[in-house]
């Protein structure tokens, strides 16, 4: 009997073709609705292979009806959507994607740095309802990113990519980190500084670390409070490190000066968000890695861990649970 596999999503036929025939695959056919609950909740029971989104919460009671399942691959380097000390429990391998998609992400991530110092979004608003009457002086005037101090927290693949970009802008660098990165340090130029210590000095402060019990709220209103008035904040990590209705205070006392975000603790945002009235905040829907490149790249790669894992290799993004 083949062994079976259940994927979240539509994925691109060219990814699933080489499946077919080695394994019985079932999927959800949709692409921009989410697989229900309950439908995942059945389709799991059988399974030998999941291979899932981090749109899909993979908990306990989930991987409880597993009973089959040997791994879980997710199409996300973040797998904060997975309970892997349940999956371990289980035996069940759970795999991420890292490393393909770091560069874009990156990309993004100054991208919306700079629209968030600019205020690109504001000002293609502003021309777009015909409020464009003239050149003035201080007319959407924003903050130079050029020669600024940028403060990376989480100075993990993304965070270096960003240091490597924010070099070519001839920003100052400073990082937080769990661990020192000696050799980051002296490539990129780029000090290490206590959290409090960056935030103080920092005119742009990127978050990049993966949401875990430790970095849950790591940004809460103490933290906001630290950063200079004119400070931009830009979270392209997961929404659940800033307390978000801390920050919505924050923006609005204009304790610090603008917000970039492409997560939020509730995803998709509801629209009604009050993050999302006010003009100081730019906000995407978690593009990060969204190049047709590299999207295809994370699919491919899932696969790949997922066919590994049923072949009862080792998979090459196989998730290590730290020691305590
Ligand atoms: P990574 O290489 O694992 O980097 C994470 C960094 O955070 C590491 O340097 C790690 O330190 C550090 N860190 C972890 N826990 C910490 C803590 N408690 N305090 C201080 N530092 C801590 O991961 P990555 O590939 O750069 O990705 C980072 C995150 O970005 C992902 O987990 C994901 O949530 C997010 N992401 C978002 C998008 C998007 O579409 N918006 C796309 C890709 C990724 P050590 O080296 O000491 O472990
Ligand atoms: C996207 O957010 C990822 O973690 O890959």
């Amino acid at each position: 009997m083949k062994p079976k596999i259940y994927i979240t999503r539509k994925l691109p036929e060219q990814i699933i073709d080489g499946l077919r025939g080695k394994y019985d695959i079932r999927m959800w056919e949709e692409e921009e609705i989410p697989v229900p609950r309950e439908v995942l909740e059945e389709e799991v029971k059988e399974v030998d292979g999941l291979l899932c989104l981090l749109t899909e919460n993979i908990d306990e009671s989930l991987i409880d009806r597993a009973d089959h399942l040997k791994i879980i691959a997710n199409m996300a380097v973040g797998y904060n959507n997975i309970d892997i000390h349940s999956a371990a429990k289980r035996g069940i391998m759970v795999t991420n994607t890292p490393g393909v998609l770091t560069e874009t992400t990156a990309d993004l991530t100054f991208g919306l740095l700079l629209a968030t110092a600019r205020r690109m979004m504001e000002a293609e608003a502003y021309l777009k309802r015909g409020k464009w009457e003239t050149w003035s002086p201080m007319q959407l005037t924003g903050q130079d990113v050029h020669g600024a101090t940028l403060g990376i927290i989480g100075l993990g693949r993304i965070g270096e990519a960003l240091a490597k970009r924010a070099k070519g802008f001839d920003m100052k660098l400073v990082y937080f980190n769990r661990s020192r990165k000696y050799e980051q340090e002296k490539e990129w130029d780029i000090e290490y500084l206590p959290l409090e210590k960056l935030l103080q000095v920092s005119d742009f402060v990127c978050v990049m670390l993966p949401l875990t019990p430790e970095t849950a709220y790591m940004i809460g209103m103490k933290q906001l409070k630290m950063m200079k008035e004119t400070a931009v904040l830009i979270n392209t990590a997961r929404g659940g490190i800033i307390d978000e209705k801390a920050l919505y205070q924050a923006l609005q006392d204009r304790e610090i000066w603008a917000a970039g975000l492409d997560v939020f603790e509730e995803e998709p945002v509801p629209v009604d968000h009050p993050l999302l009235a006010l003009p100081n905040v730019v906000t995407l829907p978690h593009i990060g890695s969204a190049s047709i490149a590299t999207r295809l790249k994370m699919a491919a790669l899932a696969v790949q861990n997922l066919t590994e894992g049923l072949a009862g290799d080792t998979p090459r993004n196989l998730i290590k649970l730290k020691k305590a």
